[in-house]
């Protein structure tokens, strides 16, 4: 009988079970798949972006804005990279506070198997796990390995975002049986859809793949949350960092505003622009703001611009056009899913689990940790660090 079983050798699984055995537990972790880590050996384009300096809880969504404060205080991002220098991986900061490996996501995967197996925790892959039964002495779990017994149980099996790595909705489904309530999931951090009539009504093209490639900065906004990066015309919708922020708190039949001019007075630019050059053109105008295609696609929203210079254009259709550009509506028909997505949002309610130790409340000894909680970072390293926090969390208290 183990003190504790983790299900899952993710970040979250392997980070508890390193944090468990440290303290003496005798750990067992349990993968269906056949490696350790798979997730994150795909991270951040292949350097795992392994945390970011400035997280606080206000770069996750959440049902309880609140949850993650406790575990965050608990284990920090100067924590987690003390370790990775400890461990004499070369890293660097790319943009926002956002840590990459300089050499490879291998190394973040080498470093938590290495810490948690010298710490005596045994990590079996290619396990898989059947029926769980909860008894006096704790859990009995049915696995094509035989039977395995536990006093505690910890679920850190994620969520079911890229599917053809085995992810999956087990903790979810685990949660339910356990009668812990689960806040009902979508895919984020994901490109978003958008058929050819809402790309024309948003950019004036006659489809989305005239503008297929054309990148621009921008405010990308949904509901309060407000996101400044690169997004992407695709043949499909839009993608690029702001898109996948906003996928998040996107919800099906909703619209996202994209300021197309960020930091910029639109309506004050395009009336100088009369003022000062009256026989340049719309799009030229707009071309010294904006990549080319797009600005003469958006051009084309003031039909009565064609052929014409500024000077023709009535100050009331360019402050309609400047109040477009400053919050232009689009329209997603849909995401690309959990096929795509870099994760899921959504996942066991956290009124069901203690935030001091990632214990369900009205399960003694079960515990979840990483994605399968109703805890969604922003794009930008926040995911793992929540997982290094919430296993740490757990593994302090299994
Ligand atoms: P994780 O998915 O890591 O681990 C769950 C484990 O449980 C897996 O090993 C799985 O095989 C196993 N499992 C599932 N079902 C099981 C079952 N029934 N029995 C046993 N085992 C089971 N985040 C970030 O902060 N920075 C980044 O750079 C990136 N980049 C990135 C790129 C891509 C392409 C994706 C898809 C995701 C990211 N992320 C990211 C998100 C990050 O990978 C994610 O948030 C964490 O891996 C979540 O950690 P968990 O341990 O909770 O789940």
């Amino acid at each position: 009988m183990d003190d504790v079983i983790v299900i899952g050798a993710g970040a979250a699984g392997l980070f508890c079970a390193m944090t468990a055995a440290r303290r003496g537990r005798r750990v067992s972790v349990l993968e269906a798949g056949p490696k350790p880590g798979a997730k994150i050996l795909i991270s951040g384009g292949g350097r795992c972006n392994f945390t970011n300096l400035g997280t606080t809880a206000a770069n996750f969504f959440s049902d309880n804005p609140h949850f993650a404060k406790s575990a965050l205080a608990g284990f920090t991002p100067r924590d987690f990279l003390a370790l990775v220098e400890g461990a004499g991986i070369a890293w660097h900061e790319k943009t926002l506070g956002q840590l990459f490996c300089d050499g490879s996501a291998r190394q973040i995967v080498d470093l938590l198997v290495g810490a948690s197996t010298e710490a005596g925790a045994r990590i079996e892959t290619g396990c898989a796990i059947g029926e769980i039964t909860r008894t006096e002495e704790g859990f009995v779990l049915h696995t094509d390995r035989g039977t395995r017994r536990a006093a505690r149980l910890v679920v850190a099996t994620g969520g079911p975002s890229i599917p053809k790595l085995g992810a999956s909705d087990f903790a979810w489904r685990l949660a339910r049986k356990f009668g812990l309530r689960v806040v009902p999931a979508h895919p984020a951090l994901v490109p978003l859809t958008i058929t050819d009539a809402a790309i024309g009504a948003a950019f004036g093209a006659g489809s989305a793949a005239e503008l297929a490639g054309v990148s621009f900065e921008t405010i990308a906004g949904c509901g309060r949350a407000r996101f400044r990066e690169a997004a992407l015309i695709t043949h499909r919708g839009l993608s690029g960092p702001a898109i996948l922020q906003v996928s998040t708190p996107w919800r099906p039949g909703a619209a996202i505003t994209l300021d197309l001019l960020p930091g910029q007075d639109a309506q004050a630019m395009l009336r100088e622009a009369k003022r000062r050059r009256p026989r340049a053109s719309l799009g030229g105008v707009l071309g010294e703001h904006l990549p080319q295609r797009l600005a003469a696609s958006l051009a084309t929203l003031l039909p009565q611009a064609t052929g014409r210079g500024m000077a023709d254009l009535p100050d009331r259709a360019l402050d309609g056009l400047a109040a477009h550009l400053g919050a232009c509506p689009v329209q997603p028909s849909g995401s690309e899913g959990f096929a795509r997505a870099e994760v899921s949002a959504g996942g066991v309610a956290t009124s069901a689990l203690s935030s001091k130790t990632m214990e369900a409340r009205d399960i003694p000894g079960l515990f979840v940790i990483g994605e399968a909680v109703d805890v969604t970072g922003w794009l930008g390293g926040y995911n793992f660090q929540w997982a290094w926090s919430s296993g740490y969390c757990a593994g302090n208290n299994v």
